[in-house]
């Protein structure tokens, strides 16, 4: 499991690590006067305005607004996930990812759960081995073609029929039957208690990328409903970014340099059987982007070959459309059209692994996918059908990052459209948010002066001016001022963790409503000259001081005026008229 993954940790990593580098290795960067500037990869320049920090370790673009630390860097160019960003920047310098949480108590909790999750495993398997009634499993099985060894290879195991069987191996007691159910093994009834969630049923263990069983995904004997269940998602398990029969694909994908996409469980079992061990399948969802990053760290293709239907042509469509931010450079897709009424593992089983594997080196590469499909939509011999395509087409290949990919693109959609090049340049140029997950352009707004918004951003652009804020005792005193609360908040994690720099700190906010907020103070550019930045910090929060005390004072004046102040209030105003005015 992914546990949350410690602060700590974060800021080490942004501490050890340079974004500088970071960004130059994929966009050149050019040093100008403390910072270093280049064209803005998020969005068409000719002046570059795109800027790094090295002191805040932080990127910021003037033209578009885009912005983040390393972290987010990788997340917005590389299209990577957050856990992945971070440890693509881990590996660089040598750091492990602590795999638990640090909560003692959350850490035993997900281990108890990954044990139970083992037993719950152990008990199908040895039920398919042993149970008195498993030779209809057992049957279904070898009627499927499937060996004694593959299913041994699978983990394939047996959920007996019965509300209770698993309930009674593994739910001994209150807490266990309570994890059973966390890890979505039984449901909870209306009335209270528990009952298998698998109940006769061929069951696949689902294992995560370290081998560890996550899920399960049950088969049904009969004409049972539905076909097949899945684990619900649990904090163990994610649909989205689990992939079924990863773990022990891995190897072979690296050896035969490609991975293959099926829609089934019983297509992974079959074409493993075959010899293609390089397969493995969505859960049940459409492909997502985190499934594709996946692969993509173990081959530099990725074929997909889905079923004869339209479901699975329909699936295809979709993981073009996911796919396509995250080829060229290497990358490769492919797609395998089965004919209709076939799957993977009918196929496979009528032809061979042989047969099988010429079909997938003559997959169709996603270009290809995609320009065809395209013009089956519209009617070529018409000028408005090809004015069409270009309208179908940009969007897509908008999509795919700029290089030679997208060029080639360009270049055999103007053949087919029979439009000039430079025409069809304009109309891809224009567009300013070229993939859906770069940031969509915001000009930026400006930030409107206030004395909290100075001090804040101050702060977050050079956090060891907390040092002089705690120093400030009156900052506790103006917690009602809007917007203090959150500068109290900075500085309390500065001075509990010193050293952070701006990055860090940021990404100390990365979850919390407040983000946005910092992020543009973080980069906003006050026009204070550094040397100043001390002095004005102290003033600042003196102005802000002194501002407060001078309402409070106007609003006890004027209420005495109406009516008498209590004892309290009496004292305040004392205290307030006695201070020194600035
Ligand atoms: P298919 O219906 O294509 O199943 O669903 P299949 O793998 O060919 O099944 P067999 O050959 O009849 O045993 C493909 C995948 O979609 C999900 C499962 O992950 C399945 O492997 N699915 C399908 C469900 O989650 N629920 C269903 O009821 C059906
Ligand atoms: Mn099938």
């Amino acid at each position: 499991m992914a546990g949350k993954i410690p602060q700590g940790f974060i800021d080490e990593l942004l501490a050890r690590i340079d974004i500088v580098d970071i960004i130059d290795g994929r966009v050149p960067l050019k040093k100008a006067g403390k910072e270093y500037k280049a064209c803005c990869p998020f969005h068409e320049e000719r002046t570059p305005s795109f800027t790094v920090s090295s002191s805040k370790q932080f990127y910021h673009c003037f033209g578009c607004g885009a912005h983040g630390t390393a972290i987010s860097f990788l997340m917005q160019h590389e299209h990577m996930e957050f856990r992945e960003a971070v440890e693509n920047l881990a590996v660089r310098v040598g750091l492990e990812i602590p795999t638990e949480s640090a909560d003692p108590k959350i850490r035993q909790e997900s281990l108890d759960l990954l044990t139970i999750m083992e037993q719950a495993d152990q008990y199908f398997r040895s039920q398919l081995r042993a149970h008195p009634r498993s030779e209809s499993a057992i049957c279904y099985l070898k009627g499927r073609g499937i060996t004694g060894e593959i299913a041994a290879d699978f983990g394939l195991g047996y959920a007996p029929d019965g509300w209770q069987n698993l309930l009674r191996a593994l739910g001994g007691d209150g807490k266990r039957r309570h994890l059973l159910w966390v890890g979505g093994l039984l449901i909870k009834k209306d009335e209270g208690g528990y009952y298998d969630r698998f109940r006769n049923r061929i069951v696949f263990p689902i294992h995560d990328r370290r081998g560890r069983v996550v899920g399960f995904g049950g088969r049904a004997l009969g004409d049972d409903e539905p076909k097949y269940l899945n684990s619900p998602e649990t904090p163990l398990f994610h649909k989205g970014s689990e992939l079924y029969g990863l773990f022990k694909a891995r190897g072979a994908i690296k050896e035969k340099g490609f991975s293959i996409v099926v829609e089934g469980y019983m297509d992974v079992v079959s074409l493993s059987q075959y010899g293609l061990q390089n397969t493995v399948a969505t859960l049940g969802t459409a492909t997502t982007r985190v499934h594709l990053e996946r692969l993509f760290r173990y081959s530099e293709e990725i074929v997909f070959c889905f079923d004869g239907d339209r479901a699975g042509r329909e699936a295809a469509w979709r993981a073009l459309e996911t796919a396509l931010p995250l080829i060229g450079a290497g990358r490769q897709v492919g797609f395998l059209f089965l004919a209709e009424g076939h799957d993977p593992d009918s196929l496979v089983r009528e032809e061979g692994g042989a047969r099988f594997t010429e079909r997938l080196r003559a997959a169709t590469p996603l270009p290809d996918y995609l320009l065809n499909t395209l013009c089956g939509q519209v009617e070529l011999a018409r000028m408005d059908g090809r004015a069409r395509l270009v309208e179908l087409a940009t969007p897509l290949i908008q999509r795919v990052p700029e290089g030679a990919l997208r060029e080639l693109l360009l270049d055999r959609l103007a053949d087919l459209a029979q439009i000039q090049r430079t025409a069809l340049s304009g109309l891809v140029g224009r567009e300013e948010a070229r993939s859906p997950s770069r940031a969509p352009y915001r000009p930026p707004q400006p930030v409107r002066k206030s004395l909290v918004r100075v001090a804040l951003a101050l702060l977050l652009q050079h956090p060891r001016l907390a040092r002089i804020a705690v120093q400030v005792d009156s900052l506790q005193e103006l917690k009602t001022v809007p917007g203090v609360d959150v500068l109290i908040k900075v500085v309390h994690t500065v001075t509990e963790h010193p050293g952070l720099s701006t990055a860090s700190l940021l990404e100390r906010f990365r979850d919390s409503d407040q983000a946005p907020h910092l992020e543009k103070l973080a980069v906003w550019d006050h026009m204070i000259p550094d040397e100043h930045v001390e002095s004005e910090f102290r003033n600042t929060i003196a102005k802000l001081g002194s501002r407060l005390r001078d309402e409070q004072t106007k609003l006890l004046l004027s209420k005495s005026r109406s009516e008498p102040l209590n004892e309290q209030e009496k004292a305040r105003l004392r205290e307030l008229l006695s201070r020194d005015r600035p």
